[in-house]
């Protein structure tokens, strides 16, 4: 089998998950952004990792802008669902668009490696991968290969075991 080179992954989550400071931290440092900003519908970045270049579609977790989400379904051969470990209050909004996600039909009969990213490890009340793994019912994925890692995306901690396990996925 020939092995893949190129990539495109859909990054999923909540705004304010830290979806773009985790694209931002895997391209090169002459081209990162100083300062974040809110996601306008969706950015496509393009990064190296192991040697395959990865097509990032940064969708926007804005709630006006989730209905984008689905578009790019149908294109992408991985998906990062980035979830703010710290932001409990919105755990169920997080699990319900999981779910939505999951039972799309462009994704519904597809075995499509999901990464999840268990965000912002460093504030004090983030909850560990076991619970969040509990609170979003991730072991009820039964039709996907799905991993979660903790990550802190401005020191990058945690980033590149996940990107790791999705690009082997894939290729
Ligand atoms: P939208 O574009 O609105 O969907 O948001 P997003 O998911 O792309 O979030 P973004 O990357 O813009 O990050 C939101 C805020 O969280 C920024 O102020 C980041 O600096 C901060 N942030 C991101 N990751 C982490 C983290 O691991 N720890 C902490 N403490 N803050 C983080």
């Amino acid at each position: 089998k020939v092995k893949k080179d190129k990539m495109t992954i859909l990054v999923l989550g909540l705004n304010n998950s830290g979806k773009s400071t985790i694209i931002n931290h895997f391209k090169k440092s002459n081209e990162q952004s100083a300062i974040m900003v809110p996601t306008v519908g969706f950015l496509i970045e393009q990064f190296y990792n192991m040697g395959v270049c990865i097509k990032a579609i940064d969708m926007s977790g804005a709630t006006r802008y989730r209905n984008l989400w689905e578009h790019q379904f149908k294109n992408c051969q991985g998906i990062i669902y980035v979830i703010d470990s710290s932001d409990r209050m919105r755990f169920v909004v997080v699990k319900d668009e999981l779910d939505l996600v999951l039972q799309h039909p462009d994704l519904r009969n597809r075995i499509l490696p999901i990464l999840f990213y268990g965000n912002k490890s460093d504030l004090e009340d983030s909850l560990s991968n076991v619970k969040i793994a509990a609170a979003l019912g991730l072991e009820n994925i039964k039709d996907k290969p799905w991993h979660i890692c903790s990550s802190n995306a401005i020191s990058g901690e945690g980033l590149d075991e996940g990107i790791q396990w999705l690009v082997q996925q894939i290729r």
